[in-house]
């Protein structure tokens, strides 16, 4: 699977893809991410990719030209699944939305600043806008990793153990049951016997049950999803 992420602070996404699951999921070529500052396609001198709005109000709007040379660029070497803008009024995001986006083969992801892009971006480019919760952040990019972050890690072969990635909260639309490892016993707090007990049944039962708590108790919600 290949990302494309077109932005005004490639430097800001250089860390978050450079650890742990992402960077194996790199290493081993089942992922490809590339960054591109849209600098690089502003065709004056000064390399501003933003504008003052018209009809006037506070704040710069991203430019159409950069972002169309950009992905223009793009889909004239391959072909994309979805282009996809991160903005706080986009759909939020959930584990569906994760699931159904790992399926894919390429996508574009666009990082706003400012006060946002130019509308006809998203008429004209844009397939799917999605938010990554009710607050605004100052640009695209942190929600874009927390996007390639939740996609990359149900690719098939990115998670050494498989069933991890199944076993999630949210996979089965239930929070995960409480987790534990050694010691035993730390000032007095004990490990539930039960998941001493070697019985396979009475765990996951056990496990089972305490999904279904957490999630009444924590996100009712989703249960009645
Ligand atoms: N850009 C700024 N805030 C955002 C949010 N909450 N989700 C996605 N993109 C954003």
């Amino acid at each position: 699977m290949r990302f494309d992420i077109i932005t005004v602070l490639p430097s800001l996404l250089e860390s978050p893809f450079a650890h742990s699951i992402l960077q194996r999921a790199q290493k081993k070529g089942i992922a490809e991410i590339h960054v591109h500052n849209l600098r690089d396609y502003a065709k004056n001198k000064q390399k501003s990719v933003d504008d003052y709005p018209y009809g006037g109000g506070s704040g710069m709007v991203m430019q159409i030209e950069p972002f169309a040379a950009c992905i223009e660029q793009l889909q004239s070497e391959r072909a994309y699944d979805e282009i996809i803008y991160m903005t706080p009024d986009g759909v939020t995001l959930n584990q569906d939305i994760a699931n159904e986006l790992s399926t894919k083969g390429n996508i574009i992801i666009l990082c706003g600043h400012y006060k946002g892009i130019d509308q006809r971006i998203r008429d004209i480019f844009v397939t799917k806008e999605i938010s990554i919760g009710d607050y605004v952040l100052s640009g695209g990019e942190l929600p874009a990793a927390i996007v390639v972050d939740a996609i990359v890690r149900l690719i098939p072969g990115v998670l050494n153990d498989e069933t991890s990635a199944l076993s999630d909260s949210f996979q089965d639309g239930l929070l995960d049951a409480p987790i534990y490892t050694r010691p035993a016993e730390w000032r007095g707090h004990k490990v539930p016997d039960i998941l001493l007990s070697g019985n396979e049944a009475k765990i996951n039962a056990w496990r089972d049950e305490q999904q279904l708590q957490r999630t009444q108790e924590r996100r009712p919600d989703l249960l009645n999803d």
